[in-house]
């Protein structure tokens, strides 16, 4: 899968997503991050690529014509999705990182300073995307986020040791706790079903752990999440030890 970024940074994309997992990604080939530079498309002699905003305000905003060139140089297919982190967007989920790990390739536009002039988000882009409510200062870290998410989705991204498939958010829960050696630390034990080597009452405790935190942190995921009967006594139970 090929992610293209039209950025103003482009070593800030290709540096930090050059080590670890995504970094081995790249190497073996599973994955390729083409990092565009926006200002090589400028006009000026400046490499100019912003001006001030129509109607005054502060700031500047990027101009349409290098992003557009920039877009048009990757000569990607006619259906391609080309996202912009924005936090006028979507908000981001595993959900949409699934979505967007089906396709081929993907372009991420990243913006600067005021923003992107209108014209040319309108003519290029297919998804705004926002990492949550709150500003960054320009979409590189957004895009990061993104690639490393849907990246981790492709086969061979992850080695058997990183499996995902009982991670949060896969089955609408969180993840249950984690525990290594030693068994006591800080006077804290490790839960003892985890040492009994019964890896059916492992998972049974697992999932219960995983609906209680759930509740407990994200009372508005486990609102979504449809209980069967073992859960509703589980819960019940829980509830009551609690109050
Ligand atoms: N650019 C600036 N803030 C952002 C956000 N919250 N999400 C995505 N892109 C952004």
């Amino acid at each position: 899968m090929k992610f293209d970024v039209l950025t103003l940074f482009p070593e800030m994309i290709t540096s930090a997503l050059e080590g670890s997992i995504i970094g081995r990604a790249q190497k073996e080939g599973i994955i390729e991050i083409n990092a565009v530079d926006i200002r090589d498309f400028s006009k000026d002699r400046q490499r100019h690529v912003d001006d001030y905003p129509y109607g005054g305000g502060a700031g500047m905003v990027i101009k349409p014509q290098p992003v557009y060139d920039a877009f048009k140089s990757l000569e990607v297919k006619e259906n391609t999705k080309v996202l912009y982190m924005t936090p006028q967007g979507r908000p981001f989920c595993q959900r949409l990182a699934e979505e967007f790990s089906k396709e081929e390739e993907i372009v991420i536009l990243c913006g600067h300073y005021e923003g992107i002039d209108e014209r040319v988000i309108e003519e290029i882009v297919t998804d705004e995307v926002s990492m949550g409510d709150f500003v960054l200062t320009g979409g590189e870290i957004a895009a990061m986020a993104v690639i490393d998410a849907v990246s981790r989705l492709k086969p061979g991204v992850l080695g058997k040791e990183e499996s995902y498939k009982e991670e949060s958010f896969s089955d609408g829960l969180l993840e249950y706790p984690q525990y290594t050696r030693p068994p006591v630390f800080m006077d804290k034990e490790v839960p003892p079903v985890l040492l009994s080597g019964d890896h059916g009452k492992v998972d049974i405790w697992r999932h219960r752990e995983a609906l209680k935190r759930t509740y407990e942190k994200r009372p508005d995921l486990f609102e979504k999440y449809v209980l069967n009967t073992d859960d509703r006594i589980v819960m019940e139970q829980y509830l009551k030890n609690k109050h």
